[in-house]
């Protein structure tokens, strides 16, 4: 029995359509709805410092109305560490955040700031909330993930779904690496970023990975299957993948 892939679908890029006309539609939280209808474990928004696409109303939105576990993507900042200990979700993910991004560029650097990432894990755990760290597949990031006490990493994909050819095998020799590194000292991995229909597979067969985070891929890709069979087939790859 190979072990189960959990699969938590971002909501974030049904907010920024919502958004580009202001009104209330359409709704991530009717798409965290149908995301859980098509077998999603778990439900995924980064409320960025900006508000560009998921906003605070949102954020509460999802943990009292859908019955999945929530993961709030977030900065080490004391404004989201506060708006998380208030809310509570299942887990937080720290991710780097800078204002002039399109999307989330690169892992956390948690060996350079064991201070503020230290500080963060300790305020969240202590609201009872499932930190994760969002980083490179970088050993020494692992190590610094673990001495800090984070339960969890989330391995970025990014450049593995960016690049073809050898340099994408690199990489996912890389990712493959890390989270047996990851396993081996403690650590529940995850991964995610960039992940679509072709890229999904080689990611989903590393044995060691716990849970897929995917978002903008599936909101894309529902303008032309629908949001309910986008996730279905990317369920479906996933675990013919794991299997
Ligand atoms: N995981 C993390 C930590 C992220 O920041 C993002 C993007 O918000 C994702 C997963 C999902 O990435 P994508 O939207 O490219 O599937």
């Amino acid at each position: 029995m190979p072990n189960p892939l959990r699969l938590g679908v971002n909501v974030d890029h049904v907010a920024t359509i919502r958004n580009a006309r202001g009104g209330d539609h359409p709704d991530p939280v009717r798409a965290a709805r149908v995301a859980k209808e098509a077998g999603a474990d778990g439900i995924t928004a980064h409320l960025r410092e900006d508000r560009r696409h998921i906003r605070d109303d949102d954020m509460r939105r999802l943990k009292d109305e859908i019955a999945l576990p929530l993961n709030f993507e977030m900065a080490a900042t004391p404004e989201m560490v506060g708006i998380a200990r208030a809310l509570r979700p299942h887990a937080a993910c720290l991710v780097p955040e800078k204002r002039e991004e399109r999307t989330t560029e690169g892992g956390l650097d948690v060996v350079g700031n064991k201070g503020v990432v230290g500080d963060a894990i300790a305020a969240l755990a202590e609201a009872g909330i499932r930190v994760s760290l969002f980083i490179e597949a970088d050993p020494r990031q692992l190590d610094a993930a673990r001495e800090l006490g984070a339960p969890v990493v989330e391995l970025h994909t990014g450049t593995y779904c960016e690049h073809v050819g050898a340099a994408r095998e690199r990489e996912l020799a890389r990712i493959g690496a890390a989270a047996r590194h990851g396993t081996a000292i403690g650590l529940e991995v995850h991964a995610g970023h960039g992940l679509s229909f072709d890229t999904v597979g080689p990611i989903a067969a590393i044995p060691e990975i716990a849970e897929l985070n995917i978002g903008h891929f599936l909101v894309g890709e529902a303008v032309f299957l629908g949001l309910a069979a986008a996730i279905r087939e990317m369920r479906r790859r996933m675990d013919n993948a794991r299997r």
